[in-house]
């Protein structure tokens, strides 16, 4: 498949525009993605680094492996691809509406500038008990530390603290995939950067979107699984597609 040829996108004022991101988005910032080829699912195994069973099994394993991560996302840096998502935000902050939905964990959107970010699949950077009958599973808060000395527990139950990473196996946030839904149900453009469009449920928005009518439109380096969800299709590198598809909002 050739894809089309990349030119700048036509984008109202006052429309109404969702993006989903995935790793893609951030392969140029030097985060590895999940499976292409040196990908982080080629060098672990899903099971032992991101699963729940694999947490009970071993959890120095897995805070190694999450806090290894959490130091390479803030070892780099957001590329052009995150900050021109950033300004379409704000080139539709005062007609449109906007909202991303992203896959990624490295906070690279946020630090871009992008502020209504949905992380569907979590945050490096957020942490939660792992108990789930303490109040304080429901509640993840704000943790930057890169190493732990011991394994960390929770204040109020003294169970262990996990990473507040959706794993396989594990339901979204519900009030999370609640605004995601509402928003992919409403929105006349969908744009998709950087996703295989293998993992469920969000590799399914795309289709929701294309059946409402909404001008579905994928950015990456090769057709997605979903491609047949697309109406639009180009392909090449996120840090020089998106800037041009996005040429008119930064120009604006
Ligand atoms: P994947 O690693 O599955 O897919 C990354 C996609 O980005 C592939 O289709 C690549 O071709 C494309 N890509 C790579 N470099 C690119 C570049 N420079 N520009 C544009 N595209 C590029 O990552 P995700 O689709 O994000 O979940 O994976 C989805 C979920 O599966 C992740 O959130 C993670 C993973 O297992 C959890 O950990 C729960």
């Amino acid at each position: 498949m050739a894809g089309h040829k990349v030119s700048a996108l036509d984008i109202p004022r006052n429309a109404a525009v969702v993006v989903l991101t995935g790793a893609g988005v951030s392969a140029e910032s030097g985060i590895a993605t999940f499976r292409d080829s040196g990908g982080l699912w080629e060098q672990h195994r899903v099971e032992d680094v991101a699963t729940h069973e694999g947490f009970v099994k071993n959890p120095e394993l897995v805070w190694r492996f999450y806090s290894l991560r959490r130091k390479d996302a803030l070892r780099v840096h957001p590329n052009p691809a995150h900050y021109a998502i950033a300004a379409l935000e704000e080139y539709l902050a005062d007609k449109g509406s906007f909202t991303l939905i992203t896959q990624n964990v490295d906070g690279l959107h946020s630090r871009a500038g992008n502020k209504n970010v949905l992380e569907i699949h979590g945050s490096l950077f957020k942490t939660k008990c792992d108990n789930p009958r303490c109040p304080a599973s429901e509640t993840p808060f704000d943790d930057e530390t890169t190493d732990y000395d011991a394994l960390p527990k929770c204040e109020k139950c003294g169970g262990l603290l996990r990473p507040d990473i959706v794993w396989f196996g594990e339901q979204l946030d519900r009030v999370t995939e609640a605004k995601a839904m509402h928003a992919v149900g409403e929105c006349e453009i969908f744009l998709t950067i950087g996703t295989s469009g293998v993992v469920w449920p969000v590799a399914g928005y795309s289709r929701l979107a294309y059946e409402l009518g909404a001008r579905t439109i994928t950015a990456n380096l090769e057709p997605p699984a979903n491609v047949q969800n697309y109406r639009e299709v180009y392909l090449g590198k996120a840090g020089e597609v998106v800037p041009m598809l996005l040429a008119n909002v930064l120009n604006d």
